[in-house]
């Protein structure tokens, strides 16, 4: 019988769960065994009880559970060679040789790693006498599949990351709930969201709620959006508006790489000196409320979906088939090469570093405010 171990890795993201759920449950329908590693990379180096194996009933009601129940951790072990011995080590004792890692591009590049290391790392065990080879010999090949779990939406090569919807909605809501104290008070908002170095949340967010001016690593600002800023946020002010709501990307850089503060930008708004803004102005961080509580809808599906294809992804892997990951494309569910996308993914960084986004990405100013 196949054995499959499905983990998740990194920061936690609203969707996890239907992953780990699909997983398992659709394993057992499959015929294998169902695994969970609980704690991430971290169960997987302790191994002992963090490595469980599953029945159809240990995942009910996990769709409607927010974060991971199975755990996840920012493991430095893993990122060493002897604790990738451990894992290895872990893993054959368990008899798995499929595992399905839920987490971002850092945790699904440690996993491609671990899997090219593999033969090597077996040669090892056997010849620290750790295990023996008639133990190793029936697990030549460790297949490894990637699901994007991240509310960032900051991996290339997929539309959506699991939990990215469920962070914006999120966003909105928080977004909608300040509106209405801002326009009461006639009050200026600088709202910062997450995203790390990607501005996906912001941007999105800013589109759905029609704020006034929003800031995104990804475009990073010439010196003069300060100007630029004023210029817009008076506009909307002359046409009657009783609210400013700026929506700043944690990840915010000008373009000579300094970060854009939310308080920055707030001592701007409420610059009292002649025509200065002269706005008063708060600063909302709304910090982990965006990664936290249970998943939207198309969360849900999406982890579910992409658990399900994922685990025939690994029942139908050749010791040649290359680490793929599950990706979502014009609302199709496909198969891509992990590598690839981390390396697009990295290109897109470097452009923004080079102060040369606007070539990578082809932005262009909208207006859309409310
Ligand atoms: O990658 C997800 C994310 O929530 C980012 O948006 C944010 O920068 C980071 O994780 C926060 O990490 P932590 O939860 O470790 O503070």
């Amino acid at each position: 019988k196949k054995k499959i171990a499905v983990m998740t890795s990194g920061g936690d993201s609203p969707g996890m769960n239907a992953v780990v759920r699909a997983v398992v449950r659709m394993s057992i329908h499959m015929g294998c065994d169902a695994f969970c590693i609980y704690e991430g990379y971290e169960g997987l180096v302790q191994g002992g009880d963090f490595i469980r194996q599953m029945g159809w009933d240990d995942v009910r009601s996990f769709l409607s559970e927010g974060g991971t129940l199975i755990g996840t951790a920012r493991c430095m072990a893993f990122y060493e060679r002897p604790g990738r011995l451990t894992a290895a080590k872990n893993l054959v004792l368990n008899g798995i040789d499929a595992l399905i890692i839920c987490g971002g591009d850092g945790s699904l590049t440690g996993a491609d790693k671990f899997r090219a290391e593999w033969p090597s790392l077996l040669e090892e065990l056997v010849d620290n006498k750790e295990l023996t080879p008639e133990q190793v010999a029936p697990y030549k090949h460790l297949n490894i599949v990637g699901l994007v779990g991240s509310i960032d939406n900051d991996l290339s090569g997929t539309d959506a990351t699991i939990g990215c919807y469920s962070a914006l909605s999120r966003i909105c809501e928080m977004v909608d709930y300040i509106e209405a104290t801002a326009s009461s008070h006639s009050r200026a908002f600088v709202i910062e969201v997450m995203g790390r170095h990607c501005g996906w949340l912001a941007l999105l967010a800013g589109v759905a709620t029609g704020a006034d001016f929003v800031f995104i690593p990804e475009r990073p600002r010439d010196q003069d959006w300060r100007e630029d800023m004023k210029v817009v946020v008076q506009r909307h002010r002359n046409m009657g508006k009783r609210k400013t709501i700026v929506i700043v990307a944690e990840g915010a850089r000008d373009k000579d790489g300094t970060k854009i503060t939310p308080t920055e930008i707030k001592d701007l708004l409420a610059d009292k000196s002649e025509g200065g803004l002269c706005l008063d102005t708060r600063i909302t961080t709304l910090g982990h409320v965006q990664r936290g509580g249970t998943a939207v809808a198309y969360d849900r599906i999406l982890g579910t979906l992409q658990g399900v294809e994922a685990v025939k992804a690994v029942l139908e892997a050749t010791p040649e088939t290359e680490t793929c990951f599950i990706a979502i494309n014009e609302n199709k569910i496909v198969r891509k090469p992990l590598m690839q996308a981390v390396k697009e993914t990295k290109e897109v960084a470097v452009a923004v570093d080079a102060k040369d986004f606007d070539k990578a990405m082809g932005l262009r100013d909208t207006e859309f405010s409310d």
